[in-house]
């Protein structure tokens, strides 16, 4: 048995969610003519409690489309350092929005109100103009940290003091809202986008939404179409994340449980220095006396597959294919590894 704990992307449909693709509705999404695609877009807007959204290839597409909404020829985003919209997109804010980027330190991959104040560029020729603040939650490279919502609501203030726009790369804002208990509506009201991700936790195969005004969404849809992402019969993934929605969030707690008693086995062991605190389903290993790729090698002998996460980090995701028996198995395995 091989324990695949490399990314919650990696799970496949489960028997409920084939089926309701299968039964799908179509029409062709361009056209706007998808009713599958129409309602999932209607049924995540509304639970955020925004206007309109509109249904991506991925998460970096709606976080790259949210930023070319919100930035242009010389304006600034500020982020961490470690967000994913920085470290992972290809370099998408500069290729295709051509902004600058201000990088913020924070512990777990979060920044606060105050260091985002502190780099807002004052009104100078030299400057590149500030336009947009984007967060991340969960955040990855944190180790699946949670922002809370009383932590957002002071950048949410900064930022309409200084005309910013607030994004959030929500690939995985599912996880946090479930451990804790916080509404979406809440998160919506504070966001002037939001990129959620369907092929994470959520199990499915392909898939992310954007959340805005209606009038960014129209922009966004003709953004999408330059970027390539317009899908004809969209509508067979739609319906997988319908499913989801309605069967696949509270679930997360389960992967969050087996997180945390996969980082206690973790934590005991001699290889290892130290591990993250174990918010969702991320966990993060810091080595001791290996390095990432021989550690890497020593788990693939067990059939246990993770991946590196900086220079002596490891990463493991849990998800909707993990199960109790595989957490069992990896703990007998690791204890194999000397
Ligand atoms: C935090 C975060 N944002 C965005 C993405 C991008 O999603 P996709 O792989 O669908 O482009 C990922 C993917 O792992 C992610 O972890």
């Amino acid at each position: 048995m091989i324990i695949d704990l490399r990314s919650d992307t990696l799970t496949k449909p489960t028997q409920g969610m084939l089926k309701a693709m299968w039964a799908a509705e179509i029409g062709d999404d361009v056209f706007g003519e998808d009713p599958t695609v129409n309602a999932l877009e209607q049924k995540l807007a509304e639970m955020f409690g925004m206007e309109a959204g509109l249904f991506c290839p991925s998460g970096t597409m709606t976080n790259q489309i949210a930023i070319r909404l919100h930035t242009g020829l010389q304006t600034e985003v500020i982020c961490h350092k470690y967000s994913h919209i920085y470290l992972y997109e290809g370099g998408g804010i500069m290729s295709n929005s051509h902004a600058s980027v201000k990088l913020l330190d924070g512990a777990y991959g979060k920044i606060s109100p105050q260091d985002i104040l502190d780099s807002i560029n004052p009104d100078d020729v030299h400057a590149p103009e500030t336009t947009l603040v984007s967060l991340e939650n969960t955040m990855n490279k944190g180790g699946g940290s949670i922002y809370t919502l009383e932590e957002i609501r002071p950048i949410k203030a900064i930022c309409e003091q200084h005309g910013l726009k607030l994004h959030l790369d929500g690939a995985r804002i599912f996880n946090a809202l479930v451990e804790s208990g916080e509404s979406p509506k809440d998160w919506g009201a504070m966001f002037d986008t939001i990129s959620i991700c369907l092929s994470k936790g959520l199990g499915c195969p392909v898939g992310s939404v954007l959340l805005g005004t209606k009038a960014d969404i129209k922009r966004a849809r003709k953004v999408r179409k330059a970027f390539g992402g317009g899908m004809r019969q969209g509508g067979f993934l739609a319906a997988a994340a319908i499913y989801a929605l309605d069967h696949h969030i509270e679930r997360l707690k389960e992967d969050h449980a087996r997180a945390r008693k996969l980082g206690g086995m973790l934590d005991q062991h001699s290889l290892v220095a130290e591990v993250f605190p174990v918010m969702t389903n991320i966990v993060i290993a810091k080595l001791s006396g290996i390095t990432p790729a021989e550690m890497l090698e020593k788990l693939n002998a067990q059939d246990i597959k993770a991946v590196k996460f900086g220079k002596d980090q490891i990463r493991f995701v849990t998800h909707l294919d993990f199960d109790d028996e595989m957490l069992e198995r990896f703990g007998e395995r690791l204890k194999d590894i000397e």
